[in-house]
């Protein structure tokens, strides 16, 4: 089935970015020119998607004036289809209470959801091989991390592995490292069924007290299954000071200009 609709949630506190992120989103900060949310942006349009649903909260508004700009400008950014639209998070619950908060915007369809501050380099768009490979499985993007991280993420639980697949089956939502079925960890990439809504709906709080995304994925393995799609390319962790710095270094040290930067910073 086709995937038209993506849900970037933004509501966010990003703690681990304060002060800063007092008073500008964490999806605001920028690579170099560009904020972290115009990339994602950028994968999302890759993939076909037409329709953008953001969650958004109170502090978050210069993203919405970002995207006002973005689309009185679509030629020169090369928006040919789409609308946009906001939905409000009224509390940072988690992140499986923000995708809930878009239910009204879905319609029981298939969508995609992006995690802006999961910056993805791929050599195609990441989000657009996932949709790709949808077969109403719910899917997220994954990746091998160090056993010393894994209680910074989702970490699957494999039944078996084909080509770029990972079928699971169990998801653990950061697990101590003894506890940690894989290193197979969930980034912030996902397809999933419209039928998450309703279980959603009826979830208790997870870890951290937050009503999470994962949970609700554990929930549905027997009648929807958990795929894990192992990206190529490189993931930065935006989340993170030293995520943003790698992912900031990374682009400038691809560009010829901004690289002799770079250079002259060694020869100190
Ligand atoms: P994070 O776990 O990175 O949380 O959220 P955070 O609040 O943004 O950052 P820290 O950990 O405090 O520094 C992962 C994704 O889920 C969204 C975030 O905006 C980010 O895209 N999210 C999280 C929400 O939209 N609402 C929430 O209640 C929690």
């Amino acid at each position: 089935m086709r995937v038209r609709k993506v849900v970037f949630p933004v509501g966010g506190l990003g703690t681990r970015f304060f002060p800063i992120t007092r008073a500008i989103p964490k999806e605001m900060l920028g690579i170099i020119d560009k904020p972290l949310i115009h990339y994602a942006f950028e994968e999302a349009m890759a993939a076909g998607i037409e329709e953008f649903i953001l969650v958004t909260r109170h502090g978050k508004d210069s993203i919405e004036d970002y995207f006002d700009y973005m689309f009185s400008h679509s030629d020169y950014f090369n928006i040919k289809v789409g609308s946009i639209c906001y939905v409000r998070q009224n509390e940072p619950k988690g992140l499986g209470h923000a995708v809930l908060c878009a239910k009204n915007l879905i319609n029981n369809e298939p969508f995609a959801v992006m995690s802006a501050d999961d910056f993805i380099l791929h050599p195609e768009s990441c989000i657009g091989e996932m949709i790709k490979r949808y077969n109403g499985s719910n899917m997220v993007a994954t990746m091998s991390v160090n056993r010393n991280e894994v209680n910074k993420y989702g970490i699957l639980d494999i039944e078996k592995e084909e080509d770029d697949l990972v079928y699971a089956k169990s998801v653990v939502e950061k697990p101590s490292v003894d506890e940690a079925p894989s290193t197979q960890a969930i980034v912030g990439r996902y397809v999933l069924s419209g039928e998450i809504f309703e279980v959603l709906q009826n979830l208790a709080p997870g870890v951290g007290g937050e009503i999470q995304l994962t949970d609700a994925l554990l929930e549905m393995i027997p009648t929807c299954g958990l795929v894990g799609f192992k990206f190529k390319g490189q993931r930065f962790d935006c989340g993170s000071k030293k995520g943003l710095l790698d992912a900031i270094l990374h682009v400038a040290s691809n560009d010829d200009n901004l690289k002799q930067v770079i250079d002259r910073f060694y020869e100190r």
